[in-house]
């Protein structure tokens, strides 16, 4: 089964009413309702339970709906699971990952809730944050140790507080981790989707750095405002441009067929076998994103 697109996923703090009311008629593929670092300590446990009335009672729509728990060596992990599995969510983000024991552990968990909510089992998926040292070198472990695995998303705030780096434009501080993350997304096959862009005044940086990641092959890009779901959208979604000519690969593909031949030239351009599969991969998200 083919997955629903995660071109722009939105943050959405767990313990915003007004946000969460808002966030759903925003043109966001996914929401992550957060109850992890968005939420002030003094208000875990009632983002908790709006968060679980908000998946009960809210109609989300085609939106993905995934929660951002809190850490299970934190106190607030471990009830955090307990409530928001009832509330059935598509998919939990787990933060700070080090390595596949921590997946494991959730994976164990949410299995026996689906259990004992009588839930169709392996229903909950799973998407990890890479923001640590550790789960940067364990990456290839983090993304294959769990059949319910998704998505591996990159958390440039907590990696760059731990490594004492610095967040910039170019990017080079980051490079060798999103390339890592696709490479291991790409061998799981699961998606690699990116950090936040953190200036939201910032629209160039914004574009500049997004169609950045989607040239390395990410599929999609956490967003933390309202204004940055529009572009992001744009720029993971091929252009009418990109369509045409996927079109064209198609028919000139199956012209040198018809003729015996394996390969063709189009507007100057070798096409070969390798290149149609990339046609039709173009096909298959313009058709979901339209
Ligand atoms: C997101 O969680 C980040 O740390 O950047
Ligand atoms: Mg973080």
């Amino acid at each position: 089964m083919e997955r629903k697109l995660r071109r722009s996923v939105l943050y959405v703090p767990g313990s915003s009413e007004k946000m969460l009311g808002k966030s759903i008629g925003l043109d966001a593929d996914a929401l992550v309702l957060d109850l992890e670092d968005g939420v002030a300590l003094s208000q875990k446990e009632e983002a908790r339970n709006q968060v679980l009335d908000a998946l009960k009672t809210v109609d989300f729509g085609d939106k993905e709906k995934i929660v951002r728990i809190n850490g299970l060596i934190t106190e607030f992990g471990h009830a955090d699971l307990e409530t928001i599995v009832e509330g059935r969510p598509d998919s939990i983000l787990i933060p700070k990952v080090n390595g596949p024991a921590e997946m494991l552990e959730v994976d164990s968990i949410v299995a026996h809730l689906e259990n004992k909510h009588d839930f169709p089992q392996d229903e909950i998926k799973l998407m990890v944050m890479v923001e640590t040292p550790a789960a940067v070198l364990n990456l290839p472990a983090i993304a294959n140790c769990s059949a319910r695995a998704t998505a591996l998303c990159f958390g440039a705030a907590d990696f760059m507080k731990e490594t004492g780096g610095r967040i910039t434009r170019g990017r080079s501080e980051a490079l060798f981790v999103l390339t890592q993350m696709v490479l291991a997304a790409r061998v799981a096959g699961i998606d690699a989707i990116d950090t936040p862009y953190f200036n939201i005044k910032d629209e160039e940086g914004l574009v500049e750095t997004t169609e950045m990641v989607r040239d390395l092959g990410f599929d999609g890009r956490c967003v933390i405002h309202p204004s940055q779901i529009e572009p992001v959208n744009r720029i993971f979604s091929p252009s009418q441009e990109e369509i045409e000519y996927a079109q064209k690969v198609i028919k000139a593909y199956q012209e040198a067929e018809a003729l015996g031949r394996g390969t063709i030239a189009l507007e100057g351009e070798l096409i070969e076998a390798l290149h149609v599969e990339v046609a039709q991969r173009v096909l298959r998200i313009a058709e979901r994103a339209a």
